[in-house]
């Protein structure tokens, strides 16, 4: 693996196997109740999240914690950020204290490949706009993968608000890296513009027709509705959207009974999936989470770990 991870482009299909073999060992690690490894002692991953983060943040930092590295936070909110430091201010500042990776959400997509120019530290993208969340397409293939076994040709149908998804960026590029056969479900107005180049020279398949896809699918992904990004009216009505692209309760019955039901969370209950779908014995959402402690442990474990101490 490379010094960074900043984009699903810094992982091969080898890294993404040596990175699951890890997180296996780690999910071993997870179920025992004294789950300490000593690999990153004395080392010092900073969590720097300039956007709201439940799942990402925490498990980053449990990941850390895990592997004996000294995790701080840092937010947006609470640090200089809000008293006008410039984001080059705030990391060399950062930087200046000797941390050995920094774990950073941004709004601004290409924040993190920005900031790695700027510091020593190993940079660990966690979302930069709407651009890339490497970590999350890697905990998603690996949960994928227990569930499924091998990805390869396997169907998958990720569904939702592509515009704004940096999760559906990372996932369509590990998804069809690790041989699986991706179909992209939208409406027309969060297809993101352009994506008919990409999916031909990425042999993906776009789709405006989830009943017909989700009876093709092994495995479904559903996005959140990213309001937040939203200017203008994407859809006439939060029904609208249900009604056309939503995880209904009539929509579970296209899926087979096995085909697990991923939603990297926050969830909109209602939304894009509905309580019948979120909480069905095929939804793998809460071990979506679990795997995101142990992929984590894996992906700061081979960024530092590996690195000469002296
Ligand atoms: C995602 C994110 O922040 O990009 N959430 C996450 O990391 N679990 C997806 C989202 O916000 O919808």
């Amino acid at each position: 693996m490379r010094k960074h991870l900043l984009s699903i482009d810094d992982v091969s299909a080898d890294d993404a196997a040596t990175l699951f073999a890890t997180a296996a060992e780690m999910h071993d690690v997870q179920r025992r109740q004294v789950k300490k490894l000593p690999a990153l002692r004395g080392r010092t991953v900073i969590n720097l999240f300039f956007e709201d983060s439940t799942r990402t943040r925490s498990s980053f930092e449990i990941a850390g914690k895990w592997l004996s590295a000294d995790t701080i936070n840092i937010t947006g909110k609470g640090s200089s950020a809000s008293k006008g430091e410039s984001l080059r201010d705030t990391v060399l500042t950062i930087a200046a204290m000797g941390v050995d990776a920094l774990v950073m959400r941004h709004p601004a997509s290409g924040a993190a490949l920005q900031v790695s120019q700027w510091v020593d530290a190993a940079v660990l993208n966690a979302g930069d706009g709407t651009h890339e969340h490497p970590s999350q397409a890697l905990l998603d293939a690996y949960t994928l993968q227990q569930r499924l076994g091998s990805l390869e040709g396997r169907h998958v149908a990720v569904v939702g608000d592509l515009t704004h998804s940096r999760v559906f960026r990372s996932n369509v590029k590990l998804l069809t890296k690790l041989g699986a056969q991706v179909t992209v479900v939208a409406p027309p107005t969060l297809m993101p513009s352009g994506v008919g180049a990409w999916s031909a020279a990425a042999g993906f398949a776009t789709s405006y027709d989830l009943d017909e896809v989700l009876p093709k699918a092994d495995a479904v992904m559903m996005l959140r509705v990213q309001r937040e990004r939203m200017s203008g009216g994407y859809f006439p009505s939060a029904r609208e959207y249900t009604v056309g692209y939503g995880l209904t309760r009539d929509r579970l019955r296209l899926l087979g009974p096995d085909v697990p039901i991923c939603h990297p969370g926050p969830m909109n209950r209602g939304l894009e999936i509905a309580a019948d779908a979120a909480d069905a014995a095929q939804s793998v959402v809460l071990d979506q989470v679990s795997a995101g402690v142990a992929v984590r442990m894996a992906i700061l474990y081979h960024l530092l770990a590996g690195e000469e101490t002296d």
